[in-house]
């Protein structure tokens, strides 16, 4: 029988829930151990997902040190993604690392540089790449069809979606809002173009409904963004303008926008729109017509479930897994991550100092 995958967990709680639901669904992948600061917690996830085999410790380093892996999936808060993922990569580990990838750019600097020294895998766990909606809009941006993309808007956002326990605790979350949704609308938005380099960033953050008892459970603890926008000079003439709130008065903090010199691409949000199959629409001149059509939903016959969606976080812990037995790249390398890092990490500065900041990216 071929050797099975032997992948631990570092941080059990709330997503370590969702990445053990996928990991039990696959025959070549032995889950070996686990680790929680939090005395008993790693136990407790690793019985009651009935892996009485499966090693718990109280520290990364115990896990690393005591378990013959292959990987590990970093599922702690944002400000400690950073060490754990540096000591596994070097034991020479690959690693899936939650999102968003760190908390400073300078920590995500150095994760990079240890999977780079190590030649390991880091990959950054942003599921919505595996949606098969957002791979189709990728699709027709990269293949040109917008000529020059010179304007990305971000849009989406909630109405009442603070999501409490450590996100709302900026010792564990380091940002809010920004880093719990805002970095996806940053992927969403850069990936799409092929991340250029961000320059500058001029943003500010706010907590005004974390802060207000008659929108927040805690607002007395509440420490965090729960909104912010930044104004981003990329490379090569690109602007990218970021929006993104747990919570405001609106249904959406607008569209979704690409704008190029052949056409634009753009993502209706709110709640009509949500499900609608017509919210993402191309606009382009033919023959001097102004043209608007539908960009419909494509979905490989395949990738349906029984209840018609396809699982995208199951897909991206699969992807790690075969990409490590493919001995592949990182299906969502490090590497790029960092230029979101460095967005999240400007914006955060900026809305702090009240200017704008740039953005100097080390050498790896
Ligand atoms: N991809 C997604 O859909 C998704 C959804 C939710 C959360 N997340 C991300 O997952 C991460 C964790 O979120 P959560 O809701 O599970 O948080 P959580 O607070 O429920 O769990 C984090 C766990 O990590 C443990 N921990 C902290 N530092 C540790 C260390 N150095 N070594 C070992 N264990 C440590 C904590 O004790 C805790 O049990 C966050 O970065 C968040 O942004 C991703």
């Amino acid at each position: 029988m071929p050797k099975k995958l032997r992948i631990g967990f570092i941080g059990t709680g709330g997503i370590a829930h969702a990445h053990m639901k996928a990991y039990k669904t696959f025959d070549d992948v032995e889950i070996v151990g686990g680790a929680d600061i939090v005395p008993g917690k790693a136990r407790a996830f690793l019985d009651k997902w009935e892996l009485p085999n499966a090693k718990a410790f109280e520290s990364a380093e115990e896990l690393i040190k005591n378990v013959e892996m292959d990987g590990v999936t970093v599922c702690t808060y944002n400000t400690q993604h950073a060490i754990p993922t540096i000591m596994a990569l070097n034991a020479g580990l690959h690693v899936q690392c939650e999102k968003p990838m760190s908390f400073t750019l300078q920590e995500g600097v150095e994760m990079v540089r240890a999977a780079k020294k190590n030649n390991r895998i880091l990959t950054i766990g942003f599921q919505p790449r595996y949606d098969p909606v957002r791979q189709h809009v990728d699709q027709i941006i990269q293949s040109g069809e917008l000529g020059k993309v010179y304007y990305v808007q971000s849009g989406g956002g909630r109405r009442h979606g603070i999501p409490g326990s450590t996100f709302v605790q900026a010792e564990k979350a380091g940002f809010g809002c920004l880093g719990d949704i805002g970095c996806y609308s940053i992927d969403e938005c850069m990936h799409a173009i092929g991340y250029p380099k961000p320059l500058t960033v001029s943003a500010i953050a706010t907590d005004y409904f974390g802060k207000n008892p008659k929108y927040w459970h805690d607002a007395d603890t509440f420490n965090v963004d729960d909104f912010s926008v930044a104004f981003v000079r990329c490379e090569g003439g690109v602007t990218f303008v970021f929006r993104q709130a747990w919570a405001m008065h609106a249904d959406s903090i607008g569209d979704t926008l690409w704008l190029g010199t052949e056409g634009g691409i753009k993502i209706l949000n709110g709640y009509q729109q949500v499900n609608s199959p017509s919210r993402v629409r191309m606009f382009r001149d033919i023959g001097g017509n102004e043209v608007d059509s539908v960009v419909k939903p494509f979905y490989p016959f395949d990738a349906y479930n029984p209840i018609g969606k396809v699982d995208i976080f199951a897909a991206k812990v699969r992807d790690f897994c075969d990409a490590i037995k493919e001995n592949r790249p990182a299906p969502i390398p490090g590497e790029e991550i960092l230029y979101n890092q460095a967005i999240c990490d400007g914006i955060y500065r900026s809305a702090r100092l009240g200017e704008e900041v740039k953005i100097e990216i080390p050498e790896i």
